[in-house]
């Protein structure tokens, strides 16, 4: 890796992936404090809520009083997920000012995520799109299940770039393309990037990786390798889809910090406060950090998620 592509932007998920799945549900003040201490670490893209509907995910009910409580910091940007044109309106009104859309490679997954095959969710977009655009809103797309589905099982690598060329063409600036259930290993991980860079620019391209089986930083790696330069993790390691059985949480955003600065890589993110916020994160939700580098750190408390 050369010095001269070193920068990295992280994209932090914990607010929105990391509390979907949460069971416990956690007050709106402190999601909002959660918010505000991720500000204050450096991060430049933090996604902040999600305007589905609170019948499928209960957790981010609250997205409205969210956006309204945050501390918004000059040159750090909170998209929000967006579904549907409801989903677009409500999160306008709330005052989002970027937004993310979402759909997948497996027609499995997405039925059982947004009650939709892939094609009606694209269609769903369009209107979102076409208002994003009139708004000046600007689009990320997601695309699930790259590595592999938890219905369907195997994923063809075709049908991963087939649905982020669409999303890409569509208007949407970047496309992070997830591991949803942590299934991929880095070959496999490379060859796939290797695969959509060919249809999209890798400067538009994200990475997401669930760190179901251990595999995240090793693919992140793999990742970067190929040239990728956006990763999107999650503090505290939390996280997961609802719809998505046996996915367990985002890689953690303190251990994807630790190795990118032990490769002499730069995020502008402050490690030490990361920690910090990943810690106080497992101490609200009374649970162990799944952060290595915070239990390395942080010592029992985040071990034992006590506050
Ligand atoms: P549906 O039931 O098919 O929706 O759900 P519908 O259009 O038939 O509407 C049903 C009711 O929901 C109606 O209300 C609508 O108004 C309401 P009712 O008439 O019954 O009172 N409704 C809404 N309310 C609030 N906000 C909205 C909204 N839309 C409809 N936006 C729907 C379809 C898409 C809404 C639903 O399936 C849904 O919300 N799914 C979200 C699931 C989700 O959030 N999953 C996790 C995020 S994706 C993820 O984690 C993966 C990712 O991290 C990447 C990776 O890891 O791979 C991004
Ligand atoms: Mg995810």
């Amino acid at each position: 890796m050369t010095t001269t592509d070193s920068f990295v932007r992280i994209v932090e998920v914990g607010a929105r992936d990391g509390l979907q799945n949460e069971k416990t549900m956690l007050p709106t003040p402190t999601k909002i404090a959660l918010i505000d201490r991720l500000s204050a670490t450096g991060l430049k893209t933090i996604e902040a809520t999600s305007f589905v509907s609170p019948k499928w995910v209960p957790q981010l009910a609250d997205a409205a009083e969210v956006l309204a409580g945050i501390r918004k910091v000059p040159g750090v940007s909170y998209p929000v997920l967006v579904p549907n044109l409801t989903g677009y309106q409500r999160a306008r009104k709330a005052g989002a000012s970027e937004i993310a859309v979402f759909t997948a490679a497996s027609e499995a997954f997405n039925r059982k995520n947004i009650n939709a095959s892939i094609d009606e969710s694209i269609e769903r977009f369009l209107p979102v799109l076409d208002r994003a655009k009139a708004d000046g809103i600007a689009v990320r797309g997601y695309v699930s299940t790259v590595l592999g589905c938890p219905y369907q099982g195997e994923v063809p690598v075709s049908d991963v770039v087939r649905v982020a060329r669409r999303l890409h063409e569509l208007g949407c600036h970047e496309i992070s393309l997830g591991d949803t259930i942590g299934v991929g290993t880095p070959a496999k991980a490379r060859a796939m990037l290797h695969a959509v860079a060919g249809e999209v620019p890798m400067t538009a391209l994200a990475v997401h990786f669930h760190n179901t089986y251990g595999q995240a930083l090793a693919n992140i790696l793999a990742c970067l390798d190929e040239g990728v330069r956006v990763i999107d993790s999650s503090v505290s390691g939390t996280g997961g889809c609802p719809y998505a059985k046996g996915a367990t949480g985002n890689v953690a955003s303190e251990d994807v910090v630790y190795m990118l600065d032990g490769l002499g890589m730069h995020t502008g993110v402050n490690l030490e406060l990361l920690i910090a916020t990943g810690a106080w994160l497992a101490g609200q939700l009374h649970k162990p950090t799944a952060s290595l580098v915070n239990r390395a750190r942080s010592g029992p408390q985040a071990v034992s998620g006590e506050a």
